[in-house]
């Protein structure tokens, strides 16, 4: 991890005095301009924002360090991972690479549509 090349985030969740990983988010240059996002939330932690919450804060990082969009590779049949990126960037370019999909998200596409959340 660089901090900008490369960045990685982690949610934590106390229980009983531990604290947990419960969710990691993390993007990698790709091309000039683009870098590769992927998410993961534990499962028993899943449906509640935070892959969403993820997105954004690694959105606002990521356009810091001058990055234009991300890109993602992901499973055909992950539609909940295609439509989290969908929700958030409606403008997203989905491509279909075999038993993957190649998802392009664009900045300039989310921030026309919400203010990024600076939280
Ligand atoms: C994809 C993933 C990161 C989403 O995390 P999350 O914390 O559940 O996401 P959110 O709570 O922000 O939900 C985002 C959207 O997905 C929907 N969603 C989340 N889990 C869902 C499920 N099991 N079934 C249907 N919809 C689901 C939410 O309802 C929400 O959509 P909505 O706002 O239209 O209702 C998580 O499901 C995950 O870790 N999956 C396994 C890892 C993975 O496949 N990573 C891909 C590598 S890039």
């Amino acid at each position: 991890m660089d901090y900008r090349k490369n960045m990685s985030i982690i949610g934590l969740a106390s229980k009983r005095g531990h604290k947990e990983i419960v969710a990691i988010g993390s993007y990698a240059a790709f091309e000039e301009d683009k870098a590769e996002i992927a998410l993961v939330v534990r499962d028993d932690f899943q449906r509640q924002g935070i892959g969403t919450h993820l997105l954004k804060i690694l959105e606002r990082i990521a356009a810091e360090n001058n990055y234009k969009g991300f890109i993602a590779s992901v499973l055909k049949e992950n539609r909940v991972m295609i439509h989290t990126f969908q929700k958030h960037f409606p403008k997203s370019e989905i491509m279909s690479r075999g038993s993957e999909v190649f998802v392009q998200m664009d900045f300039e596409d989310h921030m026309q549509t919400e203010p990024v959340d600076r939280q």
